[in-house]
């Protein structure tokens, strides 16, 4: 991951168009799904994205042909994706510990060639994030999965991506899976698709009960269903899953991506400015606009008959607002740290609730060094900000990736310079954000080091 840092300098209202790209957390699952079929899938308007680098590294270690290129119509980045055979069964360690979404390729690898070993996922430092119920779920479906631990060999640096230096091999084999009814005990955007992959070539019905209903789930399933599944109800609280001998491959575009698109709507908000978002959908930022609106935010939208498009724009101070996040149609917990860093400017007090992950305010501290005034409260997963009439810069470092759009928030709203490093994190989930954001009036460089002593009076 680079190290990189940008150097923001605050205080210019963001003003102008930008095209939100394609939703990271829809092309990772759909390029694991291309594991499904022999034949070639083309993926269009995929971000360039340090994870989906991962995603497409991890489907070469396999034998996978991964070609770039741009659709002849639309100039939209395309990835056409093809593993005729696989040619090792072990997944590599090294890309897997890189980030989360890695633990996608165990339901489709097991699904058609019936056996695989996938080593432990890393990702955000979101608190603990266990994989038990897409294990839970896989079993059910009729696969049986060892779990074997091995000291994990250093690298070059003498690190090892676990405290104890030891990592974990899943050894899932299933000569055929069969559907199975499985009920989670939360609606779990990763387990629903991982579960959802591996049944689509398993014999007979399967039915996932409080599936997680977030739009890119509803975007697996229909990259699914354009492969030749047999997927019903995604979007809603039952999905059923009727398996199917072979799928084929097939084209598809990934749905525009929701936290990008709420994270520009608030950064209209917190620079008192005015951006109209290409390529945005409305319902998926539902919830964000509901609680933008009652801050004071304004947001309209503008239909042609090709693309929506979603405005945004704030005078003045936003008003204070308590908010909690939770499973789809709630507010995303990917757009509580960018809200958090609207709140801290706000006129009054709010209070945030994370029920999602166990520790999502690690960003809280480098807010916190903007000048923002907080108290946090592990235990409930909450924060009470206390809103200032304005922000001062700050040198800080990215904790996690939707921590540090937080922290870019805040710097775009700080006037002054203020130097965000490790900016490798939001690199992953956030395509070309300095470009999108300078275009709009932002004034943002990238640098390698960042030596100068930063001094804040
Ligand atoms: C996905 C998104 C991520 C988002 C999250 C919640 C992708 C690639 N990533 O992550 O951006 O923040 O949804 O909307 O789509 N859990 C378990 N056991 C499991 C699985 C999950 O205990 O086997 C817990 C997690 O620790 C967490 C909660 O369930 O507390 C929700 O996690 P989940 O919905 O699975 O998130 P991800 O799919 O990892």
């Amino acid at each position: 991951m680079s190290s990189d840092t940008f150097l923001i300098e605050g205080g210019h209202r963001l003003e102008g168009v930008v095209r939100v790209g394609g939703a990271k957390n829809s092309v990772l699952p759909i390029l694991a799904a291309t594991i499904l079929t022999e034949d070639t899938c083309v993926i269009e308007d995929v971000p360039r994205l340090a994870d989906e680098r991962i995603m497409t590294s991890i489907l070469r270690h396999f034998g996978a042909t991964v070609t770039e290129g741009s659709d002849l119509h639309t100039g939209l980045r395309t990835l056409e994706v093809r593993l005729a055979q696989k040619v090792t069964n072990t997944s590599p360690p090294n890309l897997m510990k890189e980030m989360r979404s890695s633990i996608f390729i165990l339901g489709p690898l097991l699904a058609r060639f019936g056996e695989t070993t996938v080593t432990q996922p890393g990702g955000c430092s979101l608190g603990e994030r266990p994989i038990d119920w897409h294990l839970e779920g896989l079993k059910a479906l009729g696969a049986s999965i060892d779990v074997r631990e091995e000291l994990e060999r250093p690298d070059v640096d003498g690190r090892t991506s676990d405290p104890d230096g030891k990592i974990s091999y899943y050894h899932a084999v299933a000569r055929k899976l069969h559907g199975a009814t499985i009920s989670l005990p939360f609606p779990s955007v990763g387990a629903t698709e991982n579960i959802m992959m591996a049944a689509t070539l398993a014999g007979g019905e399967s039915v996932i009960l409080n599936a997680a209903r977030e739009p890119e789930v509803v975007d697996l399933a229909n990259f699914l269903n354009a492969m030749g599944a047999k997927v019903r109800f995604a979007g809603s609280e039952r999905i059923i899953i009727t398996g199917v001998e072979r799928l084929h491959g097939a084209t598809h575009r990934v749905i525009p991506d929701r936290i990008e698109t709420g994270t520009l709507m608030v950064a209209a908000a917190i620079t008192g400015g005015e951006v109209l978002l290409e390529n945005a959908i409305p319902e998926h930022v539902e919830a964000l606009s509901r609680i933008l609106h009652s801050a004071g935010v304004r947001i309209w939208e503008e239909n042609s008959p090709y693309e929506s498009r979603i405005g945004a724009g704030m005078t003045g101070r936003p008003s204070a607002v308590d908010f909690e996040t939770g499973p789809y149609p709630h507010l995303a917990t990917d757009l509580q740290p960018a809200l958090t860093a609207l709140m801290c400017l706000a006129n009054g007090r709010s209070l945030i609730t994370d029920t999602v992950f166990p520790n999502r305010f690690a960003f809280a501290d480098g807010l916190q060094s903007f000048g923002a005034v907080m108290e946090h409260f592990p235990k409930a997963r909450r924060l009470l900000v206390e809103g200032q009439p304005s922000l001062k810069p700050s040198d800080v470092v990215v904790p996690d990736l939707r921590g540090g759009a937080a922290l870019i928030l805040a710097a775009l709203a700080s006037p002054g310079i203020s130097c965000i490093r490790g900016v490798g994190h939001v690199d992953r989930g956030y395509e070309a954000v300095e470009s999108k954001l300078n275009r709009l009036g932002a004034v943002i460089k990238r640098v390698k080091n960042c030596d100068i002593p930063w001094d804040h009076p």
